[in-house]
């Protein structure tokens, strides 16, 4: 292992009270970002105030432009040029990087705030979405610190981008000449478009007069500048340009004079209307400004703008008060009690489409995704999670296979990915059984959804889960197992592809999917777990016939991993095209993988016989590392054409051998369905990203949220995150954390109490508001046992098994669970 970082570097720390991260040193590893809004308008913000703006959908409204993989990385975002004197500096240090005297800058739950101070002035750049907002507010607060009169010049910048995110970064011939502007007051409109398809437009307002503005790219920053040196701020003086073509920017320029001790408040909203056709025009050309005046005048003074701030802190005090563990562990409590629920509110809003990582062109909602992302998100706003849950299925076929991503905006399935990717469908009777037994409403199941948006085809959403269950029964192997179809969970194990053409994609391409015989023992597993969830649920609804109908197929599955899918020490991964193991032992390079091994442990496949205690261990002994779990080993070190894009990263990386942390809580699921809460709480840490800030240098993503990806043991660099925000590991580590090793998991019926815990845990104690009352969950360990509720009482008297019943009286009920 290299060991060239230094291992006790921070950038920052956690301010739980206040729940938020401290970054205090502006040259982080990687930008840290955190995302404003969580409904319909959103901004994404690094700690040096990069990133941008969208409504909805970041491909097709994007509001603001933004240079992925730029030099140096993470150019362009919302800035503040302060001039004093000679002096220009940015609160956030960049764009300008003048050396600040002092820097700070606070990511919280949907706002930001960027302070810095040179010279004797503090400049505060507070940023946030306000609830059912179209609209990001700023409120840039200013103070003068020194004994002299200031005089300041601040000058605003955004750069606008053209709407739809691909054509604006490639059509130059057209979108250099299409940029339209209007300027009214002290707020900068972009129409551009707009007097044709468009019905929207968007703005940059200022709550005090301004003494000059700019809105044409080139004359602010002159043809040879960069973001840190704009040639108008240099010069102190504001060109008052109106944009035609080229790329239409907005800075106001604002004179601020600050007596010794004073402060000043400048309030910016930067938003985004939708007209209806009869009334886009205020006269010819002359755009209809109601709404934008409206929204403007709603943050027109700090009292507004701070209850706006105040409602979003209440908002999310609410929405963390349904889960929270107090633990005596401040570096889990943390994690499970703020950012990991937040990082699923993230997740359930953007799926994998907008990230640092991810461009907000290239995906829209992923089915498989979007589905996981709802266990770590529906007990927090169950209504939302039942809508996405009918948008979801509005994107499946009639014979229960489904588009593999939609675009947020339409809802319609994507065409340029299509489907046939064979996890899919079963990943809707996890998303739709979570919400049910978070909520209690059967009601969904009666919902008419239709089939590929067509309202013509629209049937129950229970038939959608009859068909999604008989997707897998009706694309069988040779073996009894599920086919894989493009590919299953893992995107890159593309094993009817045998692609040689560098110019197309692995996942769209499958020369060889017609009478293919490549299965896949990770579906396997996921089928006998959401298969059963599908039983009991017709048992459920009455449903004697198909409960038992699906039975059949659940143990004819079980039969058929036993008999084919277990190679010995482990579960087999896969059989290839032609047949072959895919692994085995017999195989040179990956040998192991951790998906049919978590997924079959979970499901309990052959626990008799012992398969799952030796699997786990084969787990542990082969692909556990000091950063978690890697996700097959050997790595691969060629290219085998019949295993597709897996075998073209570079040992170690992504899905070869890769520290995936999306699948890593499958092992510790496992290990508490066999009574290991020792070995899941180890796996816990090891990717638990507050339990990372030490090593802040290595693994270079924020401490405060998982990636997706942790470079694994045969990489250059072993515990080097990339990807982080937007992988289900959020709402994967949520649901073992919380359901799994704390057990507290909503059933049917109420409750259940099922830990599994470290064996030298002596307490733990959980708030978990369900269903209409409150629970004050204390969980007894003195005979240091990891699971097993010996007794469980509420509100002092003894309950027989171990679910607390749903009282839905708006009380609190103290629950004692004593493990033994
Ligand atoms: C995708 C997931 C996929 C995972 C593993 C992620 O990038 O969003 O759908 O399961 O990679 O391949």
């Amino acid at each position: 292992m290299n060991n060239f970082f230094n291992k006790n570097m921070k950038f920052g720390h956690f301010d739980d009270s206040n729940r938020e991260y401290v970054i205090t040193n502006p040259k982080t590893p990687w930008p840290w970002i955190n995302y404003l809004g969580n409904e319909d308008f959103f901004s994404l913000i690094s700690n040096t105030a990069g990133g941008y703006t969208f409504y909805k959908d970041a491909k097709f409204r994007r509001l603001t432009r933004y240079r992925y993989n730029n030099v140096p990385m993470d150019a362009g975002g919302k800035y503040f040029y302060i001039k004093d004197e000679d002096t220009i500096w940015s609160p956030g240090w960049k764009p300008c990087k003048t050396e600040l005297d002092e820097y700070e800058c606070r990511h919280g739950m949907n706002y930001t705030s960027i302070k810095g101070v040179k010279n004797g002035v503090s400049a505060n750049a507070l940023y946030f979405v306000p609830l059912k907002t179209w609209a990001e507010v700023q409120k840039l607060t200013l103070t003068n610190h020194s004994d002299a009169v200031k005089k300041l010049k601040v000058f605003s910048f955004v750069e606008w981008a053209l709407w739809n995110a691909a054509a604006d970064m490639e059509n130059f011939q057209r979108n250099f000449s299409t940029g339209e502007v209007e300027i009214q007051d002290s707020v900068i409109y972009h129409k551009t478009e707009y007097k044709e398809r468009r019905d929207h437009y968007s703005y940059y307002s200022v709550n005090v007069p301004i003494q000059g503005f700019d809105t044409d790219r080139e004359s602010f920053f002159g043809l040879f500048n960069g973001f840190d040196e704009p040639q108008v701020v240099a010069e102190g003086t504001p060109r008052n340009t109106e944009a035609h073509g080229w790329s239409p920017i907005a800075s106001h320029y604002i004179e601020v004079e600050l007596n010794p001790g004073e402060s000043k408040d400048l309030i910016f909203v930067l938003g985004y209307v939708e007209n209806a056709a009869e009334e886009k025009w205020e006269s010819k050309n002359i755009i209809n400004k109601t709404k934008a005046k409206e929204t403007i005048a709603r943050f027109d003074t700090v009292e507004k703008v701070d209850a706006a701030l105040a409602d979003l802190r209440k908002y999310w005090d609410n929405l963390l008060s349904v889960y929270s563990v107090n633990s005596g562990d401040e570096k889990l409590d943390r994690m499970v009690n703020i950012w990991n629920q937040y990082q699923c509110m993230i997740t359930f809003c953007f799926s994998r489409s907008a990230s640092f990582f991810e461009s907000g062109i290239g995906r829209g909602m992923g089915f498989r995704d979007s589905n996981q992302d709802l266990i770590g998100f529906v007990h927090q706003i169950p209504e939302r999670a039942r809508e996405r849950i009918i948008d979801i299925a509005s994107t499946q076929f009639p014979d229960g296979g489904c588009y593999h991503q939609y675009q947020p905006l339409t809802k319609r399935g994507n065409n340029d990915i299509g489907g046939g990717f064979n996890d899919d469908p079963m990943w809707l009777i996890l998303g739709t059984v979570s919400y049910i037994k978070e909520s209690g409403d059967f009601s969904i199941l009666d919902e008419m959804v239709p089939f590929d948006n067509d309202p013509a085809t629209a049937t129950t959403l229970f038939h959608h889960l009859t068909v999604s269950f008989n997707h897998v029964v009706e694309h069988l192997g040779p073996h009894g197992l599920p086919l894989i179809g493009r590919a299953d969970w893992n995107d890159c194990l593309n094993l009817n592809c045998f692609s040689n053409d560098p110019n197309e994609s692995f996942q769209t391409t499958e020369n060889k999917t017609e009478g293919t015989k490549a299965e896949s023992i990770m579906i396997a597993g996921l089928f006998v777990v959401y298969g059963r969830d599908y039983v009991a649920l017709c048992k459920r609804l009455g449903k004697a016939d198909e409960a038992e109908r699906a039975q059949k197929h659940v143990d004819a599955m079980i039969d058929a991993v036993k008999k084919y899918g277990w190679d010995g020490e482990w579960f087999l991964r896969a059989y290839d095209y032609f047949g072959n193991k895919i692994g085995s032992n017999e195989n040179e390079e990956g040998k192991i993988f951790i998906e049919s091994n978590g997924w079959c442990t979970m499901a309990g496949i052959g626990q008799e016989e012992g398969y799952c205690d030796m699997a786990l261990d084969a787990v542990k002994e082969r692909l556990d590392t000091p950063y978690g779990i890697v996700l097959n080993n050997p790595a691969f070190t060629k290219y085998y054409i019949e295993y597709g894009e897996i075998s073209t990263y570079p040992p170690g990386y992504k899905e070869n051998a890769g520290i995936f942390c999306h699948n890593n809580p499958w092992i510790m699921i496992g290990e508490t369905v066999r009574g290991n809460g020792n070995r899941a709480w180890e796996y816990y840490q090891k990717i638990c990203p507050s339990y990372l800030e030490e090593i802040s240098e290595l693994h270079k993503t924020e401490p405060y949220v998982y990636a997706q990806m942790v470079a694994g043991k045969d990489a250059f660099k072993p515990g080097e995150a990339k990807n982080s925000w937007l992988t289900g590991t959020a709402s994967w580590n949520f649901y073992a954390i919380s359901q799994y090793i704390f057990g507290i998991r909503p059933n049917y019926d109420g409750l259940m109490v099922d830990p599994c815990i470290p064996t030298d845990w002596k307490e733990a104690n959980i708030t978990r508001k369900f269903r209409g009352a409150t629970y004050r969950i204390s969980i007894k360990n003195p005979d240091s046992k990891s699971k097993g509720v010996k007794q469980l009482m509420v509100d002092g008297k003894t309950i027989n098994g171990n679910i607390i019943p749903v009282f839905a009286d708006g009380q609190v009920h103290e629950v004692q669970a004593v493990l033994g």
